[in-house]
């Protein structure tokens, strides 16, 4: 039996820095508002056409240089995001192009803030069943395009930032080592509490000026009750995981948690009864980057060797759905 490991990471971020200051001038907010309720100090925005797929590919040639691979060496892309750089056709297809890679299938997914999960999840199946033998896993998003910068959108245009993160995987056939456990899950149920309700194939046509004006096109959150469940689904799914691996708490040295708001982090860490320092937070620099939040801060632990080989680490998320899972991961 083969298992999934992490040969490589990678990660980019665009150039330009928006801090909550900068927010002040295009809407009703703070920094003091924002700092308090989400953590975030600011985000980085993508330059004019500049895309996910551009992202990406600066983020997979760094993680291509750090495992010594050759882009032709990956055998399939399973790409995450809800920022994709065109309606059709999805965004793995264009990072193929930009790498220069022919002839291995790009599949999308489209799971939000638990997209690298419901990715990770597909990629292990595919390489536990020899499937493929390097699979480029990524989560990229440039949500500065999507927002609205007024403050009819301010409940939502601070909390979110553009960034793409990216993981190389293959087999392995140790089997204390690599995805020991990843499990994800869904509720339809409570669709509507985080969502973008245009562009729609539901309507005809799909996308109107209407739509546009009335503010459709951009997100939609019931704060206060996405809130609540992310608080109670996230520990549940790393327990649900740690259960799988026959790991317990105790044994894992880092927790990554998608980024949501660092209230959320603070209060999961809370409920788990976790230090501080084993919980990572990048979202003071980088807000909610969605897919893209896990391999960023994945990536960062990595670079700055607060995981070390060997180590376990647990990974949770929960999102628009609501979807929500859990990982763990032998480094
Ligand atoms: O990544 C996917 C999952 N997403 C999440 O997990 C997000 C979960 N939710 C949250 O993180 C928090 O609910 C928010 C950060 C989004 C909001 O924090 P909150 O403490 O729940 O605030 P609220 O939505 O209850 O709003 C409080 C007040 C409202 O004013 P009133 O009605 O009390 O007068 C809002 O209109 O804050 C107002 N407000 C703002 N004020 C200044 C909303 N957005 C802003 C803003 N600046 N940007």
């Amino acid at each position: 039996m083969l298992q999934t490991e992490f040969i490589s990471t990678g990660m980019y971020v665009p150039e330009r820095v928006v801090t909550n200051h900068e927010l002040e001038g295009y809407m009703d907010t703070s920094d003091e508002w924002i700092r308090q309720r989400s953590g975030i100090e600011e985000r980085h925005w993508a330059a004019e056409d500049e895309g996910g797929s551009d992202m990406a590919k600066v983020a997979t040639e760094r993680a291509l240089e750090a495992a010594g691979m050759e882009a032709d060496e990956i055998d399939c892309i399973v790409l995450a995001t809800i920022s994709p750089d065109h309606f059709f056709p999805g965004t793995g297809v264009f990072l193929q192009r930009k790498l220069g890679v022919k002839n291995i299938p790009c599949l999308d997914i489209r799971n939000q803030c638990t997209g690298f999960l419901y990715g990770l999840e597909v990629a292990d199946a595919f390489i536990k069943v020899g499937k493929y033998r390097r699979v480029l896993l990524v989560g990229t998003e440039v949500h500065s395009s999507g927002i609205t910068l007024s403050t009819e959108g301010r409940d939502t245009a601070v909390l979110f930032g553009d960034g793409a993160g990216v993981a190389i995987l293959g087999p392995t056939e140790d089997q204390d080592r690599g995805v020991l456990a990843v499990r994800t899950h869904a509720d339809g149920r409570h669709a509507e509490k985080l969502w973008a309700p245009a562009p729609a194939c539901i309507k005809k046509p799909f996308v109107t000026t209407e739509m546009i004006d009335e503010g459709l096109t951009r997100p939609h959150m019931d704060g206060r009750d996405v809130f609540k469940h992310a608080i109670t689904k996230m520990p549940a799914a790393l327990y649900e995981v740690l259960e799988l691996a026959g790991c317990s708490l105790e044994d894992l040295a880092m927790v990554i948690p998608h980024q949501a708001n660092l209230r959320i982090s603070q209060a999961v860490a809370k409920g788990l009864g976790l230090a501080d320092d084993k919980m990572y937070s990048n979202i003071q620099r980088y807000g909610n980057t969605t897919a893209a939040s896990i391999p960023l801060a994945l990536h960062e632990c990595v670079s700055e060797g607060r995981i070390q080989r060997g180590d376990l680490v647990g990974f949770t998320a929960f999102g628009s759905g609501f979807t929500w899972g859990g990982a763990v991961v032998r480094w």
